[in-house]
Parts: structure tokens; sequence; C-alpha cells
């Protein structure tokens, strides 16, 4: 679990915008169908979503929820053929705002696509007022936690998960250690 500032002159995020040819949408303003198979695809890469398919009117329930703020959730497109490509998504949770996803597609990383739809949402939240943001990254997500901290983000807590696989031998311990940190999105709302 990490706590992420969300002013710019804090993150270094200053007023980034997108990467040229790419184009932000508000997640009210674009086909749900289509965001429901990009969600899809960003959590193939995501330790502990991986092989997740959402079914349609679960994906809209959990989407437009009482947490779903417009402003706050922005999808990335690429300009030249409409495709999304990338999302960030902060829910608007009573306590504290929570970053859900940040995710782009393989094609679009390392542009500094990420950086922009961070700027974004950060820049939203840090013009309401809100000095911070909560999210869980999975240590195995290098990528991800490299981007975070890259923003002055800090560890606050952690989640240890042991998995005991059904069809497995185990040893005399019992469980086996699957991983350290915790999922951004190992519950269905990431
Ligand atoms: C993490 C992710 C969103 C980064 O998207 P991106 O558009 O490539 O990120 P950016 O180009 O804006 O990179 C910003 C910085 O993040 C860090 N970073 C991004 N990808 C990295 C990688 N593979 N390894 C190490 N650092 C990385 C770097 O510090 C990078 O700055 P640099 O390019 O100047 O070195 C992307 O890899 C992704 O979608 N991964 C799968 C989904 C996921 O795991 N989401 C997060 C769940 S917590």
């Amino acid at each position: 679990m990490y706590r992420i500032p969300t002013h710019p002159d804090v993150t270094g995020l200053g007023s980034a915008q997108p990467p040229p040819g790419l184009v932000f949408l508000s997640a009210d303003k674009v086909a749900v169908d289509r965001l429901r198979l990009l969600d899809d695809a960003l959590r193939q890469d995501v330790p502990g979503t991986d092989g997740w398919t959402w079914d349609d009117d679960d994906f809209r329930a959990e989407t437009f929820c009482a947490a779903f703020d417009p402003a706050t959730y922005v999808v990335a497109a690429d300009a030249a053929t409409g495709d999304y490509v990338g999302l960030a998504r902060v829910w608007k949770n009573p306590h504290q705002p929570r970053l859900g996803l940040i995710g782009v597609l393989a094609p679009y990383r390392r542009r500094g696509l990420a950086r922009a739809l961070l700027a974004h949402v950060f820049g939203v939240l840090h013009e309401r007022g809100s000095l911070d943001v909560t999210a869980e990254v999975d240590d195995a997500n290098s990528a991800s936690s490299a981007l975070l901290r890259s923003l002055g983000a800090h560890r606050i807590g952690g989640v240890i998960e042991y998995v005991r696989r059904a069809n497995r031998r185990i040893g005399p311990a019992g469980g086996s250690l699957a991983r350290a940190g915790g999922s951004l999105a190992r519950s269905s709302r990431g």
C-alpha cells in the first residue's frame, strides 16, 4: 500500500501532456463495451489479475458505482484509430481517494503516457484540496512500483498473501508463500 502526493511540484508531473497522437477522454464519454475490453487487456499484465475477464453487467455496475468520478477516470485514445490504449482511474472513496488502476497497453509504453494520465487525474485532486491518494501495488510489479516511487510515493503498509493450491503436493509446513505485497486489483474494483 502506497500513499502518493498529488501536488504537481512534489510529483514532478507539472502539467505533463499526452504524448503526440493521443487524446484523453472522460470515462463517462467513452463506449463502455470498449472500455471493458481495455480493462480486461490491462489486467492481463497486472500480477494477480491475469486471466480476468469481465461480464458486461458486472463491469457497468462496478464502474458506475458511488465511487465513480468522471473527472478522475480518464481514458487515453489513439487519435488516428480511436482505439483506447490506456487509463487512469481514481475512486472517490469517502475517507481518501484511491488510485484503482493506472495502465497502458504494451505498444504505447515508455512514452510518458502513464505520467500524463496521472498528471491529469492528480491535478484534479490537487485542485480540490486532496493532498494525497492511496494505491496498492504488488511487489512483483516493478514497472508500477518504479512509476509510483518516481512520483514520491511512500509505502504505508502491506499484505502478505498465502496461497494453498488445491491440486499441488505440499511440504510439511503446509501452504506456500505466493507473493508479498498485494495486488492493486485483487478485488474486482481495481
Ligand atoms: C506501469 C505502466 C502503467 C507504465 O506505463 P508507461 O506509459 O509505460 O509509463 P511512462 O512512460 O509514463 O513511464 C514513467 C516512468 O515509470 C517508470 N517505468 C515505467 N515502466 C517501467 C519499467 N518497465 N521498468 C522500470 N521503470 C518503469 C520509469 O521511471 C518511467 O520513467 P522513464 O521512462 O523516464 O524511465 C505500464 O507498464 C503498465 O500498464 N503496466 C501494466 C499494468 C499495471 O501493472 N498497472 C499498474 C498496476 S499497480
